[in-house]
Parts: structure tokens; C-alpha cells; sequence
């Protein structure tokens, strides 16, 4: 087409540049690129790693559906279906409950852009990637971060929690409920008692637990509590649910400063949600499509059960750990009452590269799984077995995928 234009316009001579000039003051520099021209191509996947998971049909439909535009009163149906969905699944009655148009890691800025002001005392806890990138984004803000550094595959106590508290004074405790990148689940009671106590706010980390592990934010005390889409709900990534107590509400809201983002300023978003009476504002354009996806994936649980999905992953995951212990293969997290039941730590075999593993199994069988993250990196692979595809026919997929991967890798090639 840029070739035709152009040779149209030398044959035609003036008359040609003239219609060249009223579409535009400048001719194209860059052509159509050749690789658009071919239908888009996307290979058939078991997505077994940490996530995004694969789509349930129902939620890969209504990624089909038409779209309607973002402020009708048909989206802002969908908008509170979704909202009422989150608050099951957090277990939590709190109005400001939403979603933000990012990943996991927007609800993560989201939640640390709104509650900390600089200067403020930020206590985290860093076993893993998570709480490190979330020291990192306070460290932004301004705020004083104290990090409480474990090592990875460890978890924290209530004993050790407080002591951060009472030296620290902080405002806000970060804590991951599933710590992907280690495989730890921490486990939650009496956080929020304790926090209370010292005057503080509880944030909590369930992107990669939300749906496979039990949470109940409001019984557990939790402040601020955000999640993904793409691990145990099955659905797209890139939009994340979140929700704050009238606690943290109160915190954001007699803020001395704004916090420096607009995109993830609450005090907009509560209006575009409804969460603040009848009337919306307009402040972004939201992913109409994946909302979609979204609200399908939240009737799904909700008609499954959110006790016969923690149940599911429990029983599949525990299976998964017995084939991979008949395999030879060790475990990361030494203790079994904090392993994850939604993602699988595995130390890498000795004398094998973790890369030949994974490509093996990738190439050989189409299965996704991924290696370390962060502190873990070299360390581990790491397995996810994450809302419907939490099966045990996965798991046996696996396990076969993994005898012939520790078959056929080269040994000692480090
Ligand atoms: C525990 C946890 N927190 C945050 C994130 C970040 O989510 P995203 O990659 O969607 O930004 C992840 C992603 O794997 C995660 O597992």
C-alpha cells in the first residue's frame, strides 16, 4: 500500500502531491510492517507456572463479547456484579472495593501510593520479591521503610511482627499472603489483632493465594487487601481487584498531600466504582473487555464455592508434591504446614540447569513452567497449579513431562 501511494503520487505528479498534502503534512517514513500481514499465530499451552494461568472457556467467551462504552449504565451493571464478586472472594463488606486497570503490581502502587505519605514509618516484610518490591516503592514515596529480610522459603511470626512494631511504630505492615517467588504461604491470624493494637494498618498481598488459599479480610483484620486476575481466576491479566476498611479509607482521605499518582488516586476511582453513592465520575477509560472476563471468572467461583476451591488446590497440589517427591525431587519449603497450595517451589535437581528443564518440558509436552524469581532465582522451579487447571490429570501430565525432562538434560552442564 506505502509503495503504491508513493508511486501513485510520482505519476500523478502535483494533483497527487496535493492529495498527499491535505491527508497529512509529511509522507510515511515507516511501511505497513510485513509481519502484521500474517494471521496472528498463538501456540496451544498448559500454562503450569507461577501465572497467568489459562482462561476458563466461559471467561475466554466473554472475551468476545461486544463492547459497550465504559460510563453506560450497562458497564456500571457489570462494575457492581464485579464489586459484589470481590467482596465474596475477599470475604469483606467493605463499600470501597474495586478494580484498578493494572496488574498486580498497579494494586500494589495503588495500595502504597494512597496510604503513605513521605516520611511515614513502613514496616514490610521481605521474604521474598514481593515485599522487596513493595520496600522499593515506598522507598519512591519517600517513606521510611524498615524491611524485615528473611530468607527465602521462610515466613514470619506473630513474636517477630510485634518487635517490628514496637521499634518501628509504622503506619502500614506489608505482608504476602502467597509468596510466589518462594512458594511460602504466611499464614494470616492475628496480624490484624496485633496491628490494631499498635495502631497501625494491615496490607496484605494475595495475588497469587486469592481463590486457593482461605482469607477472610474482615475477620482476619485486614486493612488493605488486593489481588490479580490471572492466577487462580483464570482470567486475562492486567486488571487487579482491591479493597480498603473504613480504617484505611480514613487514612487516605485525611491525607496532608495528594498522592503523586492520578491514575491510582482512590479518591477517583472510589467515584468511578460507585463506591461513593450514585453518581460516577469519569477519570480513565476502563478495560471494558477484560471486565467482562473478569465478572465470569468471579460467577465461577462463586458458583464452585470459594471452600471447595481452596479444597481443590489443597488436594491437587498435595498430590502434586507426592509425585514430585516420587521423582526424586526436593521440595523448597522444608516446612509442609506453610508450603503454598497454588504455587510449587522445586529445587532444582542438582547438577541440572533449571533453563534445560523448562525448555524441555515446554518443547516436548507444551507445558509451561517457570524458574526462580528474585532471591530464588537459580534456585527453583516453580509450578502453579492455578484455578481449573488445578486437576490431577495436570499434575500426571507433569510428573511425566518431568521423569523424561531429568532423563534427557544434560547433567552437570552448569
Ligand atoms: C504475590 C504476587 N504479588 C504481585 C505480583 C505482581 O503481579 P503482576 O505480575 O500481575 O503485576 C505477583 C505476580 O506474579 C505475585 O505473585
Amino acid at each position: 500500500m506505502f509503495r503504491m501511494l508513493t508511486k501513485t503520487s510520482v505519476t500523478l505528479g502535483s494533483r497527487a502531491a496535493g492529495w498527499v498534502r491535505t491527508m497529512g503534512s509529511h509522507q510515511l517514513l515507516v511501511p505497513p510492517p510485513e509481519a502484521l500481514s500474517k494471521p496472528l499465530s498463538v501456540p496451544k499451552r498448559l500454562l503450569l507456572g507461577p501465572g497467568p494461568s489459562n482462561l476458563a472457556p466461559r471467561v475466554l467467551a466473554a472475551g468476545g463479547l461486544r463492547m459497550i462504552g465504559h460510563m453506560q449504565k450497562e458497564m456500571f451493571q457489570i462494575m457492581d456484579e464485579i464489586k459484589q464478586g470481590i467482596q465474596y472472594v475477599f470475604q469483606t463488606r467493605n463499600p470501597l472495593t474495586l478494580v484498578v486497570s493494572g496488574s498486580g503490581h498497579c494494586a500494589m502502587e495503588t495500595a502504597l501510593f494512597n496510604l503513605l505519605e513521605p516520611g511515614d514509618s513502613f514496616l514490610v516484610g521481605a521474604n521474598g520479591i514481593w515485599g522487596m518490591r513493595a520496600a522499593e516503592i515506598a522507598e519512591r514515596i519517600g517513606a521510611r521503610v524498615h524491611q524485615m529480610i528473611k530468607e527465602p522459603g521462610e515466613h514470619y511470626t506473630l513474636q517477630e511482627v510485634e518487635e517490628g512494631l514496637a521499634r518501628h511504630k509504622p503506619v502500614l505492615l506489608f505482608l504476602t499472603h502467597g509468596e510466589s517467588s518462594t512458594g511460602v504461604m504466611q499464614p494470616l491470624d492475628g496480624f490484624g489483632e496485633l496491628c490494631r493494637r499498635y495502631q497501625c494498618l494491615f496490607l496484605v498481598d494475595s495475588v497469587a493465594s486469592l481463590g486457593g488459599v482461605p482469607i477472610y479480610m474482615d475477620q482476619q483484620g485486614i486493612d488493605i487487601l488486593y489481588s490479580g486476575s490471572q492466577k487462580v481466576l483464570n482470567a486475562p491479566p492486567g486488571i487487579s481487584l482491591i479493597s480498603f476498611s473504613d480504617k484505611a479509607k480514613h487514612k487516605v482521605y485525611s491525607r496532608k498531600t495528594k498522592p503523586v499518582s492520578f491514575y491510582m488516586d482512590i479518591t477517583y476511582l472510589a467515584k468511578l466504582w460507585g463506591c461513593e453513592g450514585k453518581t460516577r465520575i469519569v477519570h480513565h477509560t476502563t478495560p471494558v473487555i477484560s471486565l467482562y472476563c473478569l465478572r465470569e471468572s468471579l460467577a465461577l467461583i462463586s458458583e464452585q464455592g470459594l471452600e471447595n476451591s481452596w479444597q481443590l488446590h489443597r488436594e491437587a497440589t498435595a498430590y502434586l508434591h507426592k509425585r514430585l517427591q516420587e521423582l526424586g525431587l526436593q521440595l523448597f519449603v522444608k516446612d509442609p504446614a506453610i508450603r503454598l497450595p497454588t504455587v510449587t517451589t522445586v529445587t532444582v535437581p542438582a547438577g541440572y540447569n533449571w533453563r534445560d528443564i523448562i525448555s524441555y518440558v515446554l518443547d516436548h509436552f507444551n507445558i509451561e513452567i517457570s524458574g526462580g524469581l528474585g532471591p530464588s532465582e537459580e534456585k527453583v522451579l516453580r509450578i502453579g497449579l492455578l484455578g481449573s487447571n488445578a486437576t490431577t490429570e495436570n499434575v500426571d501430565l507433569l510428573a511425566k513431562a518431568l521423569r523424561e525432562a531429568l532423563q534427557h538434560c544434560p547433567k552437570n552442564k552448569l
